[in-house]
C-alpha cells in the first residue's frame, strides 16, 4: 500500500509537471508584456505623453519597431535595453498581443478650424493617406496615427527630420518636405481624430 501511495504521488508530480508546461510558457509572454505596462499603461494609456500608445497598433508595425530597436536601427535609450534579449518569435508574439487590445481613447480635443485646415493642406500635398489610409488607421507595417498622443507624434516626426529616428529614410524625406509649422498642425489634427 505504501509503495502504491508513493507511485500515486510520483504519477501526480509528473502529471502536474506536464499540466504546468503549457501555462508556464503562456505565462512567459504575460511576464514579458508585464514590464511594458509600466510605461505604455495598464489600460493602454501611457502616463507620459511622449510615450506612444501601443494597444491596438498594427501588429506588423509593432514588430518592425521592436526589431529595429533590437538592431539599433531605431535608437532609444529606454526601449533598446528592453528588447535586447527578445528573439524574433518573442517579438512577433508581443506584437500580436498588443495589436489585439482595443485602441484607448485619450480624449484629445479637435484643434481649431484654422489648424485643421493647415493640417489638411499639408496632408494633401504629401498624400499621407496613400500609406496611412483614409482614417489614418494604418495597416500591416504602416502605423495607425489617429488618436495617437499629440506630444509623441510631434516628437517622433521631429526625430524623423533630424534622423534621431533613422529607421525609415522614406519618412525622413517626407518630414523634411513638410515645414515644422505644418507638422505641428498635423500632430494636433491626428491626435484629435
Ligand atoms: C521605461 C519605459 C518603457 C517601458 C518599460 C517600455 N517602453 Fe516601449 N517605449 C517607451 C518610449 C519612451 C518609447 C518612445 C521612443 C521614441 O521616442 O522613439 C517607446 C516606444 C515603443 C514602441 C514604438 C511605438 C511607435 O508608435 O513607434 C513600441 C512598439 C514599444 N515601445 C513597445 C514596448 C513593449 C512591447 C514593451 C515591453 C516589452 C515596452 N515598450 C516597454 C518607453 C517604454
Ligand atoms: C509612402 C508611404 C508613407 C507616406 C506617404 C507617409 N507615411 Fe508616415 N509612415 C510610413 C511608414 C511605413 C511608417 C513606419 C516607419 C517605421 O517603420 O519606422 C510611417 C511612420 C509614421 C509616423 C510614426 C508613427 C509612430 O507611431 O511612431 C508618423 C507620425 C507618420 N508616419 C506621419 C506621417 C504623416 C503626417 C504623413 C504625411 C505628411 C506621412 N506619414 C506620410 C509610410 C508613409
Amino acid at each position: 500500500m505504501g509503495d502504491n501511495l508513493i507511485l500515486k504521488i510520483l504519477a501526480g508530480m509528473i502529471f502536474g509537471t506536464l499540466l504546468c508546461a503549457s501555462p508556464s510558457s503562456a505565462q512567459s509572454l504575460a511576464e514579458k508584456v508585464e514590464v511594458c505596462t509600466g510605461c505604455h499603461g495598464q489600460d493602454g494609456k501611457p502616463a507620459d505623453k511622449t510615450i506612444p500608445i501601443i494597444w491596438g497598433q498594427q501588429a506588423g508595425y509593432i514588430y518592425i519597431q521592436l526589431r529595429d530597436f533590437k538592431r539599433g536601427d531605431r535608437k532609444n535609450e529606454t526601449m533598446q535595453p528592453i528588447v535586447a534579449t527578445f528573439e524574433k518569435n518573442d517579438m512577433l508574439a508581443i506584437a500580436e498581443y498588443f495589436a489585439q487590445k482595443p485602441w484607448p481613447n485619450l480624449n484629445q480635443p479637435r484643434p481649431p478650424k484654422d489648424v485643421t485646415q493647415k493640417a489638411l493642406t499639408a496632408e494633401h500635398s504629401v498624400g499621407c493617406t496613400s500609406c496611412h489610409l483614409e482614417q489614418f488607421q494604418g495597416a500591416s507595417t504602416v502605423p495607425r496615427l489617429a488618436g495617437q498622443s499629440e506630444e509623441y507624434l510631434a516628437k517622433t516626426m521631429a526625430d524623423f527630420r533630424t534622423r534621431a529616428r533613422g529607421n525609415n529614410p522614406g519618412m525622413t524625406d517626407l518630414m523634411l518636405a513638410t515645414s515644422p509649422d505644418d507638422l505641428s498642425a498635423l500632430a494636433q489634427f491626428l491626435a484629435g481624430l
